[in-house]
């Protein structure tokens, strides 16, 4: 038995990297996926890829998530297509190493945009799909939202990352209907590299 048959999940930045890989781990388990990235012919070459798992409903959705109507957008898309969303994956995101004295505006806004507004704004969007499918929300954090290294200075991403550590925790008891109802959306949160640098150590 397939554990994710006749689930859907919706996965930001799914076209390559981390994105692809949980895609894949949940089209073997039997997901409907839709997959949102901004390279259209990349999306297209990933819908074939990853058909070989024998998924029958495979959505791509070319989007920037860092324009600012993104979360409309693919809403909107999603809704066309009637589709109830039961997992949604924050995934797109990035990271500069910029040293903060080299940082300004620009570096700020690129790393709000992506990492936070977006996020952000598209679970809210997900919202009542996901309380009433009693769906998860996965949001990928990094071990920079926890630590800065010297050599490695992480300022804007670090600070864009952190917000997803306490949020999970908070979103339950801020919801319309409590924490009750609205706790059964489970809310995860995973840091990726955070024990390949604790055991660097
Ligand atoms: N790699 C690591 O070591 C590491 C460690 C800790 C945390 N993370 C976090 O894990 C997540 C994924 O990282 P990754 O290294 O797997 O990334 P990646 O290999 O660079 O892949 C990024 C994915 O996001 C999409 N994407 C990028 N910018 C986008 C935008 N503006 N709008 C829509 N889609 C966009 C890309 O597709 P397009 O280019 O076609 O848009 C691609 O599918 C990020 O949130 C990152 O902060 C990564």
């Amino acid at each position: 038995m397939k554990v994710l048959a006749g689930k859907t999940a919706l996965i930001t930045g799914g076209s390559d990297g981390i994105g692809l890989g949980i895609a894949e781990a949940f089209a073997q388990q039997g997901a409907n996926l839709i997959l949102v990235g901004r390279d259209a012919k990349k999306l297209t070459q990933r819908e074939k890829e990853l058909s070989r798992y024998g998924t029958d409903n495979l959505v791509v959705i070319s989007q920037d998530m860092a324009a600012r109507d993104a979360a409309r957008e693919i809403a909107g898309k999603i809704a066309e297509k009637h589709i109830r969303i039961d997992i949604l994956v924050n995934n797109a995101g990035i990271g500069r190493f910029i040293p903060f004295a080299d940082s300004d505006a620009s570096v700020l806004d690129f790393h709000l945009d992506l990492n936070v507004r977006a996020p952000y704004l598209l679970t809210r969007m997900f919202l009542n799909d996901l309380i009433a499918s009693q769906g998860n929300v996965i949001n990928i954090s990094s071990y920079f939202a926890r630590r800065m290294l010297t050599d490695r200075p992480s300022t804007a991403y670090s600070l864009t990352k952190a917000p997803w550590n306490p949020l999970p925790r908070h979103l339950p008891s801020s919801c319309p209907g409590g924490s009750r109802e609205c706790g059964r959306t489970r809310h995860r949160f995973h840091a990726p590299g955070e024990n390949q640098y604790r055991s660097a150590r």
